[in-house]
């Protein structure tokens, strides 16, 4: 468990519902509830944070949502309880997933590889617990070509890592860096914000 991380996102879940709650959650509210209407069979959702997207899980699907932050699963739990199906909180960091093999058969994630330290280990550990053919579907934001917000974010990441996420993770090539194929990307805001898409083991 890499305590660093955990302590920062620790901190992070104080203020997080009231930074977070309203208007991103509003604003994204259409894309994250058609995104994760995909999900069916056994599902892994990473991470889960203090279960903002609990809302937009479809009814009746069996999930296991992972965090990092005791803190953030603390506020989790309440949502999860609410939850109209199964759905199992654990404490893990994804570099350390203890599951074996193909044991999922999606993976889905939210605002997650802009705050793991490192995201193509974090990837490859995720792929590797995918079934044959399981797939991945994140909405992220990333890094943008678009000028002026690239540099934007670019200097917003000097700020942002030291209490959260990083603005300017390359989500997309590191996903292939990860050895996951057919991948698809949905624009959703200003080559920012994307609904990523893939496929695990062959
Ligand atoms: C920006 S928040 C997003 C939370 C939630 N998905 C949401 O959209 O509200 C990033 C989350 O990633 C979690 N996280 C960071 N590094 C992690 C790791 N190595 N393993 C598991 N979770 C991690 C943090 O604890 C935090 O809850």
């Amino acid at each position: 468990m890499d305590l660093e991380t955990s302590r920062k996102w620790d901190e992070a879940a104080r203020g997080y519902d009231l930074m977070n709650g309203f208007g991103p959650e509003w604003r994204w509210a259409p894309w994250k509830r058609r995104l994760f209407s995909e999900m069916s069979g056994r599902v892994l959702f990473l991470a889960i944070g203090t279960g903002q997207d609990i809302q937009f899980f479809p009814p009746g699907r069996e999930i296991v949502g992972l965090d990092i932050s005791a803190r953030m699963l603390a506020v989790a739990t309440t949502r999860a309880h609410a939850y109209e199906g199964s759905l199992e909180l654990r404490r893990l960091d994804v570099h350390d997933l203890d599951y074996p093999d193909g044991s999922f058969d999606q993976v889905f994630t939210s605002c997650t590889f802009c705050s793991v330290p490192d995201p193509v280990g974090g990837l490859k550990a995720v792929r590797r617990v995918l079934k044959q053919g399981g797939t991945l579907g994140m909405f992220e934001h990333t890094r943008s070509r678009l000028f002026p917000f690239g540099v934007m974010l670019e200097v917003m990441t000097l700020l942002t890592r030291r209490f959260g996420p990083e603005m300017n993770r390359d989500t997309v090539t590191n996903v292939a860096r990860a050895g996951f194929t057919n991948v698809r990307v949905e624009p959703v805001y200003l080559d920012v914000v994307k609904i990523i898409r893939a496929v695990g083991p062959g």
